[in-house]
């Protein structure tokens, strides 16, 4: 089977966590949340995870050498191997660029680049009402979209549901700056590349997730040929 290696690419609150959940069971794929991998270190309570918070309470990059050595061993790893599922890297240019490095060092290159277009005033109302599992943060809600079957109890592992500390509408207005100025760029970038496929994240979860598995059932093939 022919390797798919996946960027999601879009705002904070777009549902890439949503989709990649969705995706990583359809296809097998290594889902690589960068944004999971620091809140695990912020837990563990290790120095990278003490020096990410503080980035990342603010609604700001962490550094970019922090996150680009962690990206380029955690793709290396065996279960990424046959095809990865990144989502929430690359967030600007240098970092694309050492993914690009990494990719051909290995003789790999990325399949495509999925862009899940959001407006902003959607982006907050997703946001203040998210709820993600304690135990799981790949089991995601909404209080009003999404809700758990029971208030605040994850219905597929039965764990305490919380809000995310960078979720106050404060942050979000912060990371929503970010994203313009610095993640935003990587659109022209994939798209001089040809390797950009957009999709309307508006539409309801299912829908999103159909369009995203025919493209990359269609992919798939194209590779096989
Ligand atoms: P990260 O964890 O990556 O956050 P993000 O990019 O801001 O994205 P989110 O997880 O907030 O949103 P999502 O698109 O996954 O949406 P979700 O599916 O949950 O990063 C956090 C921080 O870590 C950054 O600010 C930064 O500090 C640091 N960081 C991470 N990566 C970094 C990097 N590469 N470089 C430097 N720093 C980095 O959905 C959101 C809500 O909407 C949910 O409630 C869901 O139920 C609902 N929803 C989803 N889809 C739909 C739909 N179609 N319709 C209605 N509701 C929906």
């Amino acid at each position: 089977m022919p390797e798919l290696n996946l960027i999601l690419l879009g705002p904070p609150g777009a549902g890439k966590g949503t989709q990649a959940e969705r995706l990583q069971a359809d296809f097998s794929l290594a889902h690589i949340s960068t944004g999971d991998m620091l809140r695990s270190q912020v837990a563990a309570d290790t120095e990278l995870g003490r020096k990410a918070k503080l980035y990342m309470d603010e609604g700001e990059l962490v550094p970019d050498d922090v996150i680009i050595e962690m990206i380029t061993q955690r793709i290396d790893e065996p279960d990424a191997r046959e095809g990865f599922l990144l989502d929430g890297f690359p967030r600007n240019e240098s970092q694309a660029d050492a993914l690009d490095s990494a990719l051909r060092a290995h003789d790999r290159r990325l399949t495509a680049v999925l862009q899940i277009e959001v407006p902003d005033d959607e982006v907050v109302r997703r946001l203040t009402g998210r709820r993600v599992c304690v135990k799981n943060p790949s089991h995601i809600y909404h209080v009003e979209l999404d809700p758990p079957k029971h208030e605040r109890i994850c219905d597929q592992d039965g764990a305490r549901l919380i809000q995310r500390e960078d979720d106050s509408e404060q942050t979000i207005r912060r990371r929503l700056e970010v994203y313009h100025s610095q993640t935003t760029p990587l659109i022209d970038y994939y798209e001089r590349a040809g390797l950009l496929r957009r999709f309307d994240g508006t539409r309801a979860p299912e829908e999103v997730h159909t369009h995203l598995r025919a493209t990359l059932a269609t992919l798939r093939l194209e590779e096989q040929i």
